[in-house]
């Protein structure tokens, strides 16, 4: 290889290096880490507002009614009381309904049965649902 050459590729490799970490710094950027604070937020279901006048939740409108956002299922239990639960059974985490009727939330999967509350009424569960505090203020609910 001539030595004229050599320097060549030698630059060529220097500067390639020294750009390297810069470009791959740019790939975390802060708005990165906001959404999944962000996701973080909704996992832990903290100060969830729902839209009650959104078409999403139309089933809400009525008393008996049901919806889910995120992994929360929403119930509507009379006309200002809102129940929040988690929507995943604790038996293997199959979503869990509402029957009106019966006023109970059913798991479709393998039969576990839970009241209002979230208690167990039949298993194979054996540990409630968990409950959120539900506050309504005007068409908004805030879960937390
Ligand atoms: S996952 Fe609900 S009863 Fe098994």
């Amino acid at each position: 290889m001539e030595r004229r050459h050599f320097f060549r590729n030698f630059a060529l490799g220097g500067s390639l290096l020294l750009t390297a970490p810069v470009l791959f710094n740019s790939c975390s950027t802060d708005d990165d880490n906001g959404g999944d604070e962000n996701n973080n937020n909704n996992n832990n279901n903290t100060g969830i507002t729902v839209d009650l006048t959104s078409p999403d939740f139309a089933n809400l409108k009525t008393v008996g009614g049901f919806a889910y956002k995120g992994d929360i299922i929403i119930i509507r239990s009379s006309e200002t009381v809102y129940i929040a639960l988690s929507k995943l059974c604790t038996h293997s985490q199959c979503t869990v309904t509402y029957n009106s009727s019966t006023q109970e939330i059913p798991c479709p999967c393998h039969g576990s049965k839970f009241t209002k509350e979230g208690a167990v009424v039949n298993g194979p569960a054996t540990s409630p649902l968990k409950k959120y505090d539900v506050k309504l203020s005007g068409n908004t609910l805030t879960i937390s």
